[in-house]
């Protein structure tokens, strides 16, 4: 996904540069500017980071409009000349652009055969042309802004900038956009972070919204004509106060205990408790739970904490390929899609698909003004507040917490008598962020590894996957997860002298099954780290390498405990490896393409 921003104001190029770095996460291989000065489109661009970005732009005189954007590439390598903002062929439109135009190829070639050139490898230059196109033909900006939109397929938001008007056109469809005013001044972003400071509230755009905003003035169209849009308030908290920690990643993590006790809060209020009173889900008898990356993993466990709770079937999948596998869908069935950014393309797909086959949705979500949230039929916050480094932490804690809610929730309204926060009060009675030392002691040995290996059984296994992952995207160690039981069969070949064996012990049922096959790897010269919440006998204990000991919990949150000393080593491994561990090479905080 990309970051955009628009502003009309004094000093654009300062206050674009501030909005781009705070949108930073959403991809950051390449950045650009267009500032139009009088008559004129100023254009400055950069590879890599915002900071080169800023060693190239000038002061442009009686600049009083921009746009901005931040990339992380889709079609075209990250470099100079696909970076945005791009621009028609007669210099007089620039275009900045979140999403994918599917069918760009087919406009390019039609463009190309009314004689139009084309110097990137992007879908985005593609809009540029189609707005001189069509302004060539009819000579009214807001009408080359909706034939161009009604010509494209596929997502997008955009800022669009033109030489002889002192304005910003904007467009949206399944990519986020928001704008703000505040007096004279507008901002256009896709994240409403960029408008911290700036204004109180803002107005959420909707799929096929565009319009056009000048000093003071917004003007919003749908397909139908001119439309209003009612602001909401801007509400979000200190988020980008780093206090003492040197990245957002430590600092989201240490924010986890205060977004357990924001999910109490939040739940015990009746209204937010009573979610799911209209619906009737007497016919319900499949749940579906859908998510990508982290989400995923907390999809795995939110299934197996559903079906324990309420007796109900209920399967995980990657939403990417929910669409594809012969998945049964229909009124019978609840599809539960989780989501921190409620952005990510592969899960929105899943959703239109579950929406379509007439089954009920439910979000599970941090972000609240997401389309994910907005569009479900219900809609569960995790509360977690905004999470900003790429490697999703704290949400990853909320989404289990919210998950086991919503399956209490649930399970309360088919007639289980159980206080459907019981389990999370103690998790957060119980709950503490363990032994710093001991984390980046094992991070330090650690991190010299190209590989590390990961076992576990059940709902351990899908927590040594979330651990892996953290480990994966923050310091580029190939960090791989298998079931403990079937390392016998095949995967003991890799084990050498030189192998680390994490290995996940906190369910007694399979406790000493999971012994056994961490045996099997130290038998063969693994270094066994062992992550239990268990006392061990002395003798048992010196059998391993490391005891990475939790607290026990006693139900399905414990892999909240297990988690979190595995997102703390990751931290640490990256900042050991010199890595920056909130902007990993090759990542974006949501993926909003597929
Ligand atoms: C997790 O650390 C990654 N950033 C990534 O796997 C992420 O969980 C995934 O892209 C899903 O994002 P979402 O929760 O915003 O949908």
């Amino acid at each position: 996904m990309c970051g955009i921003v628009g502003f009309i104001g004094k000093n654009p190029e300062h206050v674009l540069l501030n909005g781009l770095k705070r949108l930073e996460y959403r991809g950051y291989d390449s950045a650009g500017i267009a500032v139009k000065s009088t008559d004129k489109i100023e254009l400055f661009k950069a590879k890599g980071e915002i900071k080169n970005l800023e060693k190239v732009i000038l002061p442009i005189a009686n600049a009083d409009i921009g746009i901005g954007h931040t990339r992380w590439a889709t079609h075209g390598k990250p470099d100079e000349i696909n970076a945005h903002p791009h621009v028609s062929g007669d210099k007089t439109w620039a275009v900045v652009h979140n999403g994918i135009i599917e069918n760009y190829t087919e406009l390019k070639t039609k463009l190309m055969g009314f004689g139009y050139g084309f110097y990137s490898e992007t879908d985005t230059e593609t809009v540029a042309k189609l707005l001189e196109y069509y302004f060539a033909k009819d000579g009214d900006e807001i009408s080359a802004v909706s034939k161009t939109i009604s010509a494209i397929k596929g997502s997008y938001a955009l800022g669009i900038l033109k030489k002889d008007k002192d304005g910003i056109f904007f467009a949206k469809n399944k990519s986020p956009l928001f704008i703000a005013k505040a007096g004279e001044e507008i901002m256009l972003a896709s994240d409403i972070i960029c408008f911290k400071g700036f204004a109180e509230e803002y107005y959420p755009l909707t799929d096929g919204i565009f319009g056009y905003a000048s000093r003071g003035n917004i003007v919003f169209y749908d397909k139908l004509g001119e439309t209003k849009i009612a602001p909401v308030a801007l509400d979000l908290g200190e988020y980008d106060n780093l206090n003492t920690y040197k990245h957002f990643m430590i600092k989201e993590i240490f924010d986890t205990k205060t977004a357990l006790k924001n999910i109490i809060e939040y739940y015990s209020e009746k209204t937010n408790y009573d979610k799911l009173k209209d619906f009737d889900f007497s016919g319900i008898t499949r749940v579906k739970f859908v998510g990508c990356g982290t989400a995923y993993h907390a999809c795995l466990l939110g299934a197996d904490m559903f079906c324990e709770k309420t007796g109900i079937e209920a399967t995980a999948y990657v939403a990417s390929e929910f669409r594809y596998q012969k998945v049964k869908l229909g009124s019978d069935t609840m599809v539960v899609l989780v989501s921190q950014s409620g952005e990510t393309a592969d899960t929105l797909a899943a959703f239109e698909l579950a929406k379509e086959s007439g089954a009920y949705t439910i979000a599970i979500v941090n972000v609240e003004y997401s389309t994910l949230a907005k569009r479900a039929d219900a809609y569960f916050p995790i509360k977690a507040g905004v999470e900003i480094a790429v490697a999703s932490t704290k949400a990853f804690s909320a989404q289990l917490s919210v998950l086991n809610v919503f399956a209490g929730i649930f399970a309360k309204k088919i007639g289980s008598e159980t206080d459907p926060l019981s389990d999370l009060i103690k998790l957060y009675e119980t709950f503490d962020y363990g032994n710093l030392n001991d984390f980046k002691l094992l991070a330090d040995v650690l991190r010299y590894n190209d590989n590390l290996f990961m076992i576990g059984r059940g709902n351990d296994y899908y927590v040594a996957q979330e651990a892996s992952l953290k480990i994966k995207e923050t310091s580029y160690i190939n960090s791989n997860t298998y079931y403990a039981g079937e390392l016998k069969h095949g995967f003991l070949a890799l084990i050498d002298e030189q192998t680390y064996v994490i290995t996940f012990a906190t369910d007694k049922n399979v406790l000493s099954k999971t012994l056994c096959n961490a045996e099997e790897a130290k038998a063969r010269g693994g270094k066994v780290i062992l992550c239990t919440c268990f006392d061990l006998s002395p003798s048992d204990a010196e059998n391993f390498y490391y005891v990475v000991r939790v607290k026990e919990l006693g139900n399905s949150l414990q892999a909240v405990l297990n988690i979190v000393p595995w997102q703390i080593i990751a931290y640490y491994i990256s900042i050991n490896k010199g890595l920056n561990p909130d902007k990993p090479r090759n990542l974006a905080k949501s993926v909003t393409v597929e």
